[in-house]
């Protein structure tokens, strides 16, 4: 972990999968990040750290189903089974660790600033540039077809 892991995300055009639907929840992603980022600190209060993973993970499941749908209505799963598996997968692991982070917020174990904006900030950034950008092009190819 380098020392600029909790550092604001900011926001790069390479980030773009060019699916706009996709692309704006991305942006109140990273702001949604930003902020946490912004009013965290090692000695707020679980309260604080309670309400911030709350607010990320329902936006975050929110953001899932829209991804999920738009899969559905391109035929991802039909056409790139080994893809559509890969990237459920990750959105399943990113929603149980957050669940598990605040399983242990309840009960009175609070994760390491640093090390909770690092996990949320690497996961956004290699998701987005890994799995939501194959799946954008995917998108955009059936759009041209
Ligand atoms: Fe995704």
């Amino acid at each position: 972990m380098t020392s600029n892991d909790s550092e604001p995300l900011r926001w790069k055009d390479s980030y773009c999968t060019g699916v706009a639907e996709i692309d704006e929840q991305h942006r109140i992603l990273v702001n949604t990040l930003n902020e946490a980022n912004a009013k965290l600190t090692d000695e707020s209060s679980l309260e604080l750290f309670e309400q911030l993973t709350r607010d990320l993970l329902s936006y975050a499941l929110y953001h899932f189903e829209t991804e999920e749908e738009i899969m559905n209505d391109c035929g991802y799963m039909e056409e790139k089974q080994a893809d559509w598996d890969h990237h459920l997968r990750e959105h399943r692991s990113f929603s149980s660790t957050v669940v598990s982070i605040r399983d242990n917020l309840k009960l009175g174990k609070r994760v390491p600033r640093e090390e909770l904006l690092a996990f949320l900030n690497n996961w956004l950034v290699n998701h987005i540039l890994h799995t939501d950008k194959r799946l954008g092009e995917f998108v955009l190819g059936k759009k041209e077809a």
